[in-house]
């Protein structure tokens, strides 16, 4: 089964082709293409993210994308047959009409591809971002008669830990295999919208254990950024400022920092008072040289990974889950993946830590297609009712 799998919740336009032989979970996956068109650039100038911009780049963006994931599978083939139901488009673009002047002509010079389904994020995210991709999932569903899988954007961020494997010789094409896990499972996903700690006692089977009350750790990451004049986005800049702080040179300043709700009996977290400690921290001191944004940047992301590990290892513990799951944007962290992975409980092998390839971490269309074939039963077919009631749902919970 190949499955085309369009991701854009956020500000990264993305689609990829993921080839899938087997039974979940015993499948063999090829990733034939992940194409990934970031807008970062964009959105820096404002510090965060502008849904209104968003949308319009993955306007822009999309049907280019889209070219270039399918040539990169191999499956972009000139038209030779009928569109079935040609005045859909119109209908269903309607309201994106950037993307369905760049639509039309695409139709009408390639035919449809080799591929079975349209997977589709359709939360959480910004709305206006997400109402793109899947009118857009909508128009080609209808075009090539495929069906479309709508996909929680988090349950992509979980499957990205899954996706491991070889390039092959000479070509970007991934291959690989699920690696075994036992269940229960718990996962951390963190990003720039979410910090969720989940409990997974089977495929598919989701339970929110615990969240964060208010930002994001990604979030929390950018805006400390911010403070600090780093630049954006904040987590890399946090990083790598932090990754500057020496062992022994005590010349540069400590400081001190909450590890917010580390105590608590929930799983919750909670960012926003950690970025109004640093603001506090950052007051005291008359200018902010060099040396203390590497000190505040250092004591910030100790905070913040510290608290992450200690409740993701608490909640393995009480549910005595065999397997621990990192995904989303912040785990790119490396002093996140480096401290989780040199737990106890992981050394000891009483828990296995899976953990994604750098490259998967942030946001991408093939840990959308595997999610896709993982839910394939959750297809519809194009003009159904089901199908017709896909929206956007910025708050989408697993489930
Ligand atoms: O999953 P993602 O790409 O997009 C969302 O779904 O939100 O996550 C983006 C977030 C941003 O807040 C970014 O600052 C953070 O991930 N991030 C990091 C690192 N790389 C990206 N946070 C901490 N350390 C990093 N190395
Ligand atoms: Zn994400």
């Amino acid at each position: 089964m190949r499955i085309l799998a369009i991701e854009t919740s956020c500000d990264e336009t993305a689609i990829s082709v993921v080839e899938a032989t087997g039974i979940f979970p015993n499948a063999r996956f090829k990733i034939l293409s992940n194409i990934i068109s970031s807008q970062i650039k964009i959105h820096a100038k404002w510090g965060g993210v502008v849904p209104t911009l968003a949308k319009r780049e993955h306007q822009k963006n999309l049907v280019p994308v889209l070219v270039k994931a399918l040539k990169e599978a191999g499956l972009l083939k000139s038209r030779n047959q009928k569109i079935k139901r040609e005045n859909e488009p119109n209908d269903i673009l309607k309201r994106e009409d950037v993307l369905l002047k760049k639509t039309l002509p695409f139709l009408k010079k390639y035919g449809t591809p080799k591929i079975d389904a349209i997977a589709i994020t359709h939360g959480p995210g910004l709305e206006p971002a997400l109402w793109v991709g899947i009118n857009f999932a909508k128009a080609l569903s209808f075009a090539w008669n495929k069906p479309i899988i709508p996909i929680n954007h988090m349950e992509g961020h979980f499957f990205s830990a899954f996706l491991q494997g070889k390039t092959e010789k000479k070509s970007p094409i991934i291959n690989f295999r699920f690696p075994k896990i036992k269940f229960p499972a718990v996962a951390l996903l963190v990003s720039g919208g979410h910090t969720e700690i989940v409990l997974i006692k089977e495929w598919l089977k989701y339970k929110l254990l615990g969240q964060t009350r208010d930002d994001a750790a990604g979030e929390a990451f950018d805006k400390a950024a911010k403070m600090l004049e780093l630049g954006y986005p904040g987590g890399p800049a946090i990083a790598a400022a932090a990754g500057k702080f020496p062992n022994s040179n005590f010349q540069i300043p400590k400081i001190n920092l909450p590890r917010p709700m580390l105590n608590s009996k929930d799983f919750d977290f909670s960012f926003s008072g950690l970025k109004t400690s640093l603001l506090y921290k950052l007051k005291e001191f008359p200018k902010i040289t060099e040396e203390i944004k590497i000190s505040a940047a250092y004591e910030f992301q100790n905070a913040a990974v510290e608290v992450l590990i200690a409740k993701t290892l608490r909640a393995a513990k009480e549910n005595k889950a065999e397997t621990i799951i990192l995904g989303g944007g912040v785990a790119a962290n490396s002093e996140l993946r480096k401290r989780l992975a040199s737990q106890k409980p992981i050394i000891d092998n009483q828990i296995k830590l899976l953990i994604p390839e750098i490259k998967f971490t942030g946001d991408n269309a093939a840990m959308i297609a595997l999610a896709g074939y993982a839910e394939r039963g959750k297809g519809t077919d194009p003009g159904s009712k089901k199908f017709l009631k896909i929206q956007a749902n910025g708050n989408l919970k697993l489930s």
